[in-house]
């Protein structure tokens, strides 16, 4: 088990130092019209990455806000298919307009660029680093509370250009049960500390099955690490969100952005909550 990379002693847990704050920095673009950005990422793929992005922005959405998705899984693009979304994207003058479903949700992944939806993309490095600094400055987003960003899985040079090219607030991490007692969470965790990336808390995805018939609710992997971990690298637990069929299914159908529950609901809370408090300790330090 590694253990989490020491820490600047003058920085509260969670925080980064001064002038080395993601959206602070040169190098990092501008953020325009856009108020926070956050990324939603993890070690391992598979463990519901994009879905959870998809709910809490549809989450956020339901509150009000002006939200958008930047689908940075150039290789493995699946944001347009949960959000029923699909087509190509059209620049009338002001950079590339993005997607939006019928709830407001906007939206700009590598998938509108491709001819046919079943096409590979193949995309070479300097290209991948290219498309997202054009998704996130090149694109007519608009005024937006939130952008939330699906993050390529991993520690590949892929979220490395993200975390360097995007200015970004905070970041949240999808586990899952199984996935929490391997080091690649960590690897990833400790890459974005490294990169100085605000840590805004842990989401524990198909935590439990919940009985459709009597309410109760069991884990299918036994008891969660998730508040350990989280506990360990001095993060907040943000909750956790069930194995629900109803994602499953929503998702395929590309209705994701409709599926509500009160355990997303909290996390999005717990994750807006840690948002400001990091905020806070950063006016504090100024
Ligand atoms: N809580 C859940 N309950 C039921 N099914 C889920 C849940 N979360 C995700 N899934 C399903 O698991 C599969 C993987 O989810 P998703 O594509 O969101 O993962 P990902 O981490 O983004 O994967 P990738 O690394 O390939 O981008 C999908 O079929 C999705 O519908
Ligand atoms: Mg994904």
């Amino acid at each position: 088990m590694s253990s989490p990379p020491a820490r600047p002693t003058s920085t509260p847990p969670g925080q980064v130092p001064l002038g080395q704050r993601a959206g602070g920095p040169l190098g990092r673009l501008p953020k325009g019209e856009v108020r926070q950005v956050i990324a939603v990422g993890s070690g391992k793929g598979g463990v519901g990455k994009s879905s959870v992005t998809v709910m809490m922005a549809a989450e956020l959405r339901r509150q009000g806000h002006e939200v958008g998705i930047l689908d940075a899984d150039v290789t493995g693009p699946s944001v347009p298919h949960l959000l029923g979304l699909g087509g190509h994207l059209v620049d009338r003058g002001q950079g590339i307009e993005p997607a939006v479903t019928p709830q407001g949700l906007r939206n700009v992944s590598s998938q509108y660029l491709l001819e046919e939806g079943s096409t590979p993309v193949i995309w070479r490095g300097p290209l991948v680093t290219r498309l997202i600094t054009q998704f996130f400055a090149g694109v007519h987003w608009g005024a937006l509370d939130y952008l939330l960003i699906d993050m390529p899985p991993g520690t590949s040079d892929v979220p490395l250009t993200v975390f360097q090219a995007i200015p970004i607030d905070g970041m949240v991490f999808v586990t899952t049960p199984q996935e929490l007692a391997g080091l690649i969470v960590r690897k990833a965790i400790n890459m974005a500390r490294e990169l100085h990336v605000p840590l805004l808390g842990l989401v524990e995805n198909m935590k439990e099955v919940r009985c459709p018939h009597c309410r109760t609710s069991f884990s299918p992997y036994g008891e969660s690490h998730a508040r350990a971990l989280a506990e360990e690298y001095d993060i907040p637990y943000l909750g956790g969100l069930p194995i629900d069929p109803r994602i499953s299914e929503t998702g395929d159908r590309g209705g994701l952005a409709n599926y509500e529950d009160p355990a997303l609901t909290e996390v999005v809370r717990a994750m807006v909550l840690s948002l400001r408090e990091a905020q806070a300790r950063t006016l504090n330090v100024l």
